[in-house]
């Protein structure tokens, strides 16, 4: 199958590109469910998403939204948590049925079984349509580290070191970084109808490349997304210098 990749020459554009998929998703099937990341890389595309709403009249008055991760350990409210991240970024900003988004619960007494709620949600929706996704340095998709397997489903996961230290960029100091999170299993990322990795800059390049041409492995989790019929990685020049013309 093989992943599907193309090049943009700066973040900017690749966020355009990647609004436009998601904004044909929503022209076409209006009560469609989207698969949301959180991070950095994203923020464009939900801004420009934004946009489309307010001044294009872009409707989501019947999406439905599921998340891949949460962060454990937050007070709710918590300003790095990712519900007030989607809210700050999206929701806010656009005409979505707020009982309509879905992220894991991470104040429930038991966390397990949490998770086994949100892998049984995301089900329910009846399957999401389109999944984003970001991809960590270390080719980890949602909280998907290094060693997770192909048949991982949502659950509780520890945060590889590397991530508590670029994650730390959001945070007073990196003792403040949650250790531990729930996410969607890589299992459960795969029965997307369609995928979009979203990645810039040149931090991301050497993941990216592994991801696209490496041998599939727990290695690098993002590879697992060869195994998948409708991959598109978007991304902009520095992200892609380790890829052939
Ligand atoms: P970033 O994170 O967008 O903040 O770089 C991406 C990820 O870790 O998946």
């Amino acid at each position: 199958m093989g992943i599907h990749w193309t090049v943009y020459p700066n973040h900017h554009e690749a966020s355009l590109a990647v609004a436009d998929t998601i904004s044909a998703v929503l022209i076409e099937k209006t009560a469609c469910v989207l698969g949301l990341a959180t991070g950095s890389t994203p923020l464009e595309v939900y801004a420009e998403l934004a946009r489309r709403h307010r001044e294009e009249a872009l409707d989501f008055g019947k999406a439905t939204t599921v998340n891949l991760d949460e962060y454990i350990g937050l007070p709710p409210g918590h300003p790095q948590s990712y519900v007030h991240y989607m809210h700050e970024h999206l929701f806010r900003h656009i005409n979505i049925d707020r009982d309509r988004t879905h992220l894991p619960n991470v104040h429930a007494a038991d966390l397990s079984e949490s998770a086994n709620d949100f892998e049984r949600l995301v089900e329910s929706t009846g399957g999401v349509d389109l999944q984003l996704l970001g991809i960590g340095t270390n080719g980890h998709i949602g909280f998907n580290e290094p060693g997770a397997e192909e048949d991982s489903v949502t659950r509780v996961v520890d945060l590889a070191p590397g991530t508590i230290h670029s994650n730390s960029r959001f945070f007073e100091s990196e003792s403040d970084v949650p250790r531990r999170a729930i996410t969607m299993g890589i299992a459960t990322i795969l029965r997307a109808q369609k995928i979009v990795l979203l990645a810039t800059g040149d931090s991301k390049a050497e993941a990216v490349a592994e991801a696209i041409n490496g041998p599939i492995s727990r290695d690098n989790p993002a590879s697992f997304l060869q195994t998948h019929a409708n991959v598109h990685f978007v991304l902009d020049s520095a992200a892609a210098v380790g890829l052939a013309n």
